[in-house]
Parts: C-alpha cells; sequence; structure tokens
C-alpha cells in the first residue's frame, strides 16, 4: 500500500482586491514526505500566494489543503501550527539584527518549550553541521550574504518541521552560495523525511528537485 501524502491541496483558489484579481486558480496537487518540489512560473503567478496558504499565513477563498490528513481550515491556532509543523525560509533572510546567529537559530525552540541546554546544542550542532560553527557568535551583519542565508535555513529546520516553505531562497545569492543552501534544503528532505516546497523561477534550482509544478496567472499549466 503506497503511504498517505503529507500535502494535498484540493481545487485551491485566493482572490485579492476584492475578487478584482484571481492570484490561484483551482490548483490541485498532492505531494510526498520526503521530496523536494519545485514551484515555477514568472512573477506575479501565485508562488507566493501558494506557499502562504499552505504555511497558514493567508486562508484560501475556495478548496481545501490537507497537512498530514488535518484539514487547515480546522485549524485555529494558526502560531502553534507553524511553530510545530512549519520553516519558512524566505529571499531574504530576515534574522533579528539584534541577535547572534545562534540565537537566531535558538529562538523558534522557545515557542516549543524545548529546555535551554537543548536549545544551545541543537542550534549550536545545525550551525555547525552546515559549516557555520566559527559563526555563531556573530551578529548578522558582520557575516557573509550566504553565511544570514545558511543561518536562515538553520533557524528554518531546527525544530524539525514536516513542511519546509522556501520562497525564492536563491534569489538574493550568488549561484554558488545559492547552491548551498538548496543542498541543504534536499538533504534535509532526505533526512528528516520531510517535504520541502521551493518556489523559484531558476530553472537549474527547479531541475535539481524531485518534481516540478508550473503556474501561470494563478493555474497550473
Ligand atoms: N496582498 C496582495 N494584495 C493584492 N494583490 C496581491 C497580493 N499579493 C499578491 N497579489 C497579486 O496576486 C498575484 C500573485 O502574486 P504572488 O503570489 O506574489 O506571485 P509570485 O510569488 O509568483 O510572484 C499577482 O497578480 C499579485 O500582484
Ligand atoms: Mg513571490
Amino acid at each position: 500500500m503506497s503511504e498517505p501524502a503529507l500535502l494535498q491541496v484540493l481545487n485551491l483558489g485566493r482572490d485579492y482586491d476584492h475578487g478584482a484579481v484571481h492570484a490561484l486558480r483551482d490548483v490541485s496537487f498532492s505531494a510526498h514526505a520526503g521530496c523536494t518540489l519545485a514551484l515555477t512560473g514568472p512573477s506575479g503567478c501565485g508562488k507566493s500566494t501558494l506557499l502562504s496558504l499552505i504555511g497558514l499565513l493567508d486562508r484560501p477563498d475556495r478548496g481545501r489543503i490537507e497537512v498530514q490528513g488535518r484539514d487547515l481550515a480546522t485549524i485555529r491556532a494558526a502560531h502553534a501550527f507553524r511553530a510545530r509543523s512549519v520553516g519558512f525560509v524566505f529571499q531574504f533572510h530576515h534574522m533579528v539584527p539584534a541577535m547572534t546567529l545562534q540565537e537566531n537559530v535558538e529562538a523558534p525552540m522557545l515557542a516549543l518549550g524545548v529546555p535551554r541546554a537543548e536549545r544551545r546544542e541543537r542550534a549550536a550542532q545545525l550551525l555547525a553541521s552546515m559549516g557555520l560553527a566559527a559563526r555563531a557568535a556573530f551578529l548578522p551583519r558582520h557575516v557573509s550574504g550566504g553565511e544570514r542565508q545558511r543561518a536562515a535555513v538553520a533557524r528554518a529546520l531546527v525544530n524539525r518541521p514536516a513542511l519546509v516553505l522556501a520562497d525564492e531562497p536563491t534569489g538574493n545569492l550568488d549561484s554558488q552560495n545559492g547552491r548551498g543552501v538548496i543542498e541543504l534544503l534536499v538533504a534535509h528532505a532526505h533526512q528528516a523525511q520531510a517535504l520541502v516546497l521551493l518556489a523559484t523561477h531558476n530553472p537549474e534550482i527547479a531541475a535539481a528537485m524531485d518534481t516540478r509544478i508550473e503556474l501561470r496567472d494563478g493555474a497550473r499549466v
């Protein structure tokens, strides 16, 4: 018997501007744990809208999303769902400027009540595994752009989320640093049996994912 999908998206629709803009139209797909999936298509095609609905940053106008068999519409405490089950990586790192990389990576574990010693240990280990041990005590502005974005990936993965939503995560990096970030995300999907959804308009990056979904004007191509 095949395993049930980790994520099911069914006839999803989202409008903006009181229905004047159809950002998503009747989008359906499913995806399994341990996979990487690229969302592709030109700017404005609905990639960010789709990720924000799956990550419960926004709610759909039509259709349904199920994560691990659970209909997201039934979830009232969106912040608790996000803290436990979702890791976000954006184009810009959004690190807290006054906190070191170590403290930034520890922060998501506070929401889950992870004890202090374990927070320290897990953040330090993850940063070390990303080649950032020597940068852990630095503030974000004192490390390179590539290092900051790797630390942002560490922060997204530290709670071992089932879903990782990455919105143009390499959009601000040169190709070598971009490849480094993609490798970290792919390795996480495989090792932690997570599902990585990655929005990109870079064909090389899309080709490195297990599957691709292409959008045009909010609909699947
Ligand atoms: N908050 C918003 N208010 C109004 N229109 C929006 C908003 N967010 C996105 N849109 C519109 O929805 C469409 C899809 O946008 P988006 O999901 O950001 O696409 P992408 O991430 O592929 O560039 C675009 O036409 C965009 O202008
Ligand atoms: Mg976008």
